[in-house]
């Protein structure tokens, strides 16, 4: 494991000097399937494979969960090195934000939407942190799960405009057997929590069998999601989006290859979902 930004420096120039190619998959730990699967792609499309563990502060808005987040670094690395993660990246806070520390990434408008409204700051804190990280690892591909959309449209549009090169990958939302996705914050979830938060992925699958059958009326389409919410006795709905998937405008009429975004708080847990319509 490497916690210094000089070594993480040395490994990725000594990886370089060797002509390998190098897979990148940045996480904040807590590492469930869902991250898995990005470092098992990770290890058959490149030479070598980084993965980073970074409870990124600047992601976290003030009432958040930073300090609560879990955090469980052995079983991390037990997990990664189970699946052949070649490097993985654990800084302090201290080593990414020495003082001083005042750089920001605004990806303007994009930030703003969906989950930008109830988390300002948040899309900021996460260009930053990936944009840092991507400078240090310099990998050909960087790995990204779709389970966090619009982060992955924030990034991409980052990395685009500012000519860094990477290729970005987005791979498929992993769920469990009853079609909840994954996600570190489900260990938050109590049992009852837990079969209430299936009605997010229930919603989900409610507008793509809408949209199938010929009902394309977004306002239409999240009115039966809202009764599937609203039906969850710890439910409370954030936000029902249907939107397109590079500008996260809503749309008026859902199509093949718009987006349904979810975010719903499941007692104390916010919780997010989407689904690409088809
Ligand atoms: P984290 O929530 O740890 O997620 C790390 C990566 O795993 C993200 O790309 C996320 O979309 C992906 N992921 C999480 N749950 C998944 C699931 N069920 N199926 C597939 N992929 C899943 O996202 C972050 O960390 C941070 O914002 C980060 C990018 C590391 C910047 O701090």
């Amino acid at each position: 494991m490497i916690t210094a930004i000089r070594d993480i420096k040395q490994k990725i120039k000594d990886f370089r000097t060797n002509s390998l190619t190098i897979g990148f998959v940045p996480t904040m730990g807590a590492l469930h399937e869902g991250h898995l699967s990005l470092v098992h792609q990770a290890k058959k499309e490149n030479d070598r494979v980084v993965v980073s563990i970074f409870v990124n502060p600047l992601q976290f808005g003030r009432n958040e969960d930073f300090s609560k987040y879990p955090r469980t670094l052995e079983r991390d690395c037990e997990l990664l090195s189970g699946v052949g993660a070649d490097v993985v990246f654990q800084p302090e806070p201290s080593e990414m934000y020495p003082p001083g520390f005042c750089t920001t990434v605004a990806v303007e408008r994009l930030e703003e939407k969906l989950c930008g409204k109830s988390r300002p700051g948040h899309f900021r804190g996460v260009a930053v942190v990936v944009l840092k990280l991507l400078h240090l690892v310099s990998p050909d591909i960087a790995y990204f799960g779709q389970k966090d959309f619009q982060q992955t449209v924030v990034i991409k549009r980052m990395v685009s405009d500012l000519c860094v090169d990477v290729a970005i990958k987005v791979l498929p939302i992993i769920r469990d057997a009853r079609g909840l996705a994954l996600s570190s914050r489900n260990a938050y979830l109590s049992e009852t929590e837990k079969v209430d938060a299936l009605c997010l992925y229930q919603s989900l699958t409610k507008a793509q069998s809408m949209v199938k059958s010929g009902v394309f009326n977004a306002r239409k389409i999240i009115m039966e999601m809202e009764k599937i919410i609203c039906a969850g006795r710890s439910a409370s709905i954030d936000y029902i989006s249907i939107v397109h998937p590079e500008t996260l405008e809503d749309t008026p009429e859902a199509r093949s290859g718009n987006v349904v975004a979810v975010a719903v708080r499941i007692g104390k847990t916010r919780l997010i979902d989407n689904i690409i319509l088809s």
